[in-house]
């Protein structure tokens, strides 16, 4: 009787880690690590298209608890998700429970647009920090290089000064690494150039039609890792706006892939983007899904399926936040 038990604990134990053993982990050009995997926590635009998706229930909190018995150790969100508390509460969970230590998961949270002064820097991080009922974040990034007030009307404020802030944030201890989100090429150079610390992660949209080559060429070259947000792109119909590009869910060529390796096809596009060397975030509330999306490294994509997926790059973006065109830091094509 003892003998079975021990081995139905074993066998336990061996499905839990089963999902989170083959997740790389990814060197910071600050010397600390970063999971080559994680879990996004926004819950999206608010049907009809006005404003976020509310936070009303405990389903953030419930998904980052079975993510991290699943696996995942990465959980990214910011302060605009509204979602910080939750992940919190999930966490202090977990660690009462025994399942994970503090240090190792990779928390990460995002300065907001309206806290870009120098001096605002480390006290919205506080607040994260407080609303996260954490001592420090693993990675804070700035989530937009545009400023503007709670308003919603532009303020112009360099970002070599909010990211002075973030240095101070790093120093204090209160993030471990910094690095910034939906920068361009011209405003990342024009931030290495001029600032002491280099960033150390750049979070980006990388799906399969916005592969984003030259951005990832160019942080490869400074050792800057890739996080790939809205990884699933246009790939689900209720999703996937009326002029999106194709791949759709049920592509044959994908559905074939998928079916010889039997996963899904969402699968194959996160592990596609794993073999770019990107890090995705793929966020889901539902328990199946996510355990689902973070088992993808027991099998590997042969160059002629890779250079398929390739082939549907078309420099689409999902993410376009056109109510900030005018300003002058607007990081994306303007036409
Ligand atoms: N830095 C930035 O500016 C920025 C911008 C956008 C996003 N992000 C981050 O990136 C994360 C991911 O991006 P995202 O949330 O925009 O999009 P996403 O992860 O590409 O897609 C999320 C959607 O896919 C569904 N889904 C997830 N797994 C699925 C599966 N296996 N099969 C079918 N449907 C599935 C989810 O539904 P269910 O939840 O119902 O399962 C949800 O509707 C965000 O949550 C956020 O943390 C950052």
């Amino acid at each position: 009787m003892k003998i079975v038990s021990v081995l139905f604990l074993y066998t336990l134990a061996v499905i839990n880690n089963a999902w989170c053993s083959g997740i790389p982990q990814i060197k910071l050009n600050d010397g600390r690590e970063i999971p080559g995997f994680g879990l996004g926590t926004w819950l999206g635009i608010a049907k009809g298209g006005q404003g976020l998706e509310p936070v009303k229930d405990d389903s953030v909190q419930k998904a980052v608890e079975w993510a991290i018995d699943a696996g995942y150790r990465h959980i990214d969100t910011a302060r605009i998700y509204e979602t910080e508390q939750q992940i919190g509460e999930a966490i202090k969970k977990k660690i009462a429970e025994g399942t994970v230590k503090r240090e190792e998961l990779f928390i990460t949270t995002k300065l907001w647009n309206d806290a870009h002064a120098r001096d605002e820097v480390v006290p919205a991080l506080r607040q994260s920090l407080k609303e996260l009922n954490l001592d420090y974040v693993d990675l804070y990034l700035i989530h937009w290089p545009l400023a503007h007030f709670t308003n919603l009307t532009f303020e112009i404020i360099d970002y070599l000064d909010t990211w002075e802030g973030m240095v101070e944030a790093q120093q204090l201890g209160l993030t471990k690494s910094i690095g910034v989100s939906n920068f361009n090429k011209d405003q990342l150079e024009r931030l290495i150039s001029n600032s002491k610390v280099k960033p150390a992660a750049l979070q980006i949209e990388v799906n399969l039609n916005l592969q984003q080559s030259v951005l990832r060429d160019y942080c490869k070259e400074h050792n800057i890792a890739v996080t790939g947000y809205t990884p699933f792109g246009s790939l689900f119909p209720s999703k996937a706006a009326p002029n999106a590009p194709p791949p759709r869910v049920d592509d044959p060529a994908l559905v074939k892939i998928a079916k010889k390796y039997n996963k899904s096809v969402p699968q194959i596009a996160l592990r596609y983007l794993v073999d770019l060397g990107v890090i995705p975030i793929p966020k889901s509330t539902t328990k199946s899904r996510l355990e689902q999306n973070i088992d993808v490294f027991d099998f590997e994509l042969t160059q002629p399926e890779k250079d398929l997926m390739k082939s549907y790059d078309r420099g689409y973006r999902s993410v376009e936040p056109k109510m900030w065109i005018q300003h002058p830091e607007y990081p994306f094509e303007k036409n």
